[in-house]
């Protein structure tokens, strides 16, 4: 089924990427310099399936800077990677976005050199596409999750460490979601709730689940699916899940937690309050099926890709072709890391000594069918996020569903994992989700003619 067909609206948007203040250590606590795109640290913006946004990014930082769209199928010259995609938007510079998502869904955007820095200050913004919801839910929620690398002053620590790239990742010194600590709201009483839970996380990977009310998953990374009970997902960093909750009635409370922490951490807190809603039974309607084209399996090209350390010979990259335009693009500092512990396939993002782009990791055929298998050679887990695709995951060992749409996964320790796609013309980055673990290496691109 087809969400209602919709005008069409046109979004024109600014964003101003700038240091601003914010207090993240609690409101009496000192004071942070954040990046961020407006004023409000989370800025959620939301449009419907059909309308066309137009976003200008305004470059008020001291360095370079782009807007990735996480998760939304844009074309390739909207997706926002410095140098592959577009020219880096240096500081005082304008590059204006334009483009009419194809999916609903919830989604993120983020920057795309110097993550650790950029992102680990803040910048990062949420883009939903409505439009998916047969029946109407009674509130809709964003839980955004990030941890920040604060020392007691309310300054920045260090956001890569040589112990945190060369292992899990370096960890924030404190927890928050939408900003706040012990984020809380209310909700009606009896009503539909759906909570869209976004991992915007440098590292930490987490294992959401809902105590005292009862919830269903909905949507995978923003595409609609079968509604089943939650019992616990995890989502590792970029990964989203959308779930609906019927909230328990006036004065009762549920938590949304996570259970990959030692102690179960509360990520919210949501408490009913009066409303003109009756106790009813909860049976979750779908949302609206999404338009992703699904592979042909049968016709499906194999390709595998194998995620490990880098050996020493990895640390050095082939350069492209020179025919090739980007053959002349060299990588700036901000692009690159001093050193290289991770690869895909034996090839690593260029560090320091050996700024050339590298050449695709693989080269694929626009319209085609694939199955890339991947392979996780580590002790670490790696959420793994293909740009400008939405895939279905054929088969996760740690899942509660047989197959679902995404655009990152998450590869546990030894696993195998398939993911089936239909190419769309371009250069698309490939990479870990975990930031250190993409500058530092885990980081490369398919070329799709
Ligand atoms: Cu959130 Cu290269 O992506
Ligand atoms: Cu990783």
């Amino acid at each position: 089924m087809r969400p209602p067909d919709t005008a069409g609206r046109r979004h024109d948007l600014t964003f101003i990427a700038a240091e601003r203040e914010a207090r993240l250590l609690g409101l009496s606590g000192p004071v942070s310099r954040v990046w961020t795109y407006t004023d409000d640290p989370f800025g959620v913006t939301r449009i419907r399936v059909g309308d066309t946004l137009s976003a200008r990014l305004i470059n008020r930082l001291q360095e370079h800077t782009s807007i990735h769209w996480h998760g939304i199928r844009v074309p390739n010259s909207q997706d926002g990677v410095q140098y592959l995609t577009q020219p880096p938007v240096n500081p005082g510079e304008t590059f204006t976005y334009e483009f009419t998502p194809p999916d609903t869904g919830t989604f993120f955007f983020h920057p795309h050199c110097n993550e650790t820095g950029q992102v680990g200050r803040g910048l990062a913004g949420i883009l939903i596409v409505e439009g998916d919801e047969q029946e109407p839910s009674h509130a809709d929620i964003v839980l955004a999750n990030k941890d920040w690398r604060l020392a007691e002053d309310g300054s920045w620590l260090a956001f890569d460490t040589p112990e945190g790239a060369g292992r899990a990742g370096t960890f924030g010194t404190i927890r928050s979601v939408n900003g706040v600590q012990a984020f809380s709201a209310d909700v009606p009483a009896h009503g539909d709730i759906r909570l869209r839970i976004l991992n915007l996380d440098a590292t930490r990977m987490i294992e959401v689940g809902v105590e005292g009310a009862e919830a269903y998953v909905i949507a995978t990374d923003g595409n609609p699916i079968a509604p089943f009970p939650l019992r616990s997902w995890r989502l590792g960093a970029a990964m989203r899940l959308d779930v609906l909750v019927r909230a328990p009635k006036p004065g009762q409370s549920f938590q949304v937690l996570d259970f990959f922490s030692a102690e179960p951490w509360p990520l919210a807190t949501l408490k009913a309050v009066e409303s003109n809603l009756r106790s009813r039974p909860f049976v979750p309607k779908p949302l609206f099926a999404s338009h992703v084209p699904r592979a042909d399996l049968k016709a499906a090209e194999r390709l595998t890709f194998s995620f490990s350390a880098a050996t020493g010979a990895a640390g050095f990259v082939q350069a492209i072709a020179q025919d090739d335009p980007l053959g002349r693009v060299l990588l700036d500092s901000l692009c690159v890391q001093d050193a290289t512990f991770w690869a895909i396939n034996k090839a690593s993002w260029p560090n320091a000594s050996h700024r050339q782009m590298p050449p695709p990791l693989t080269m694929l055929e626009a319209g085609r069918s694939y199955v890339f298998e991947l392979m996780n050679a580590t002790p670490h887990p790696h959420p793994i996020h293909l740009h400008g695709h939405t895939f279905e995951v054929l088969s996760a060992s740690r899942s509660d569903v047989p197959r679902f749409l995404a655009d990152t996964v998450l590869l546990h320790p030894k696993e195998r994992i398939e993911i089936a796609f239909v190419a769309e013309r371009g250069d698309w980055m490939f990479h870990c989700h975990i930031l250190e673990h993409l500058e530092f290496g885990m980081m490369g691109y398919v070329r799709v003619v």
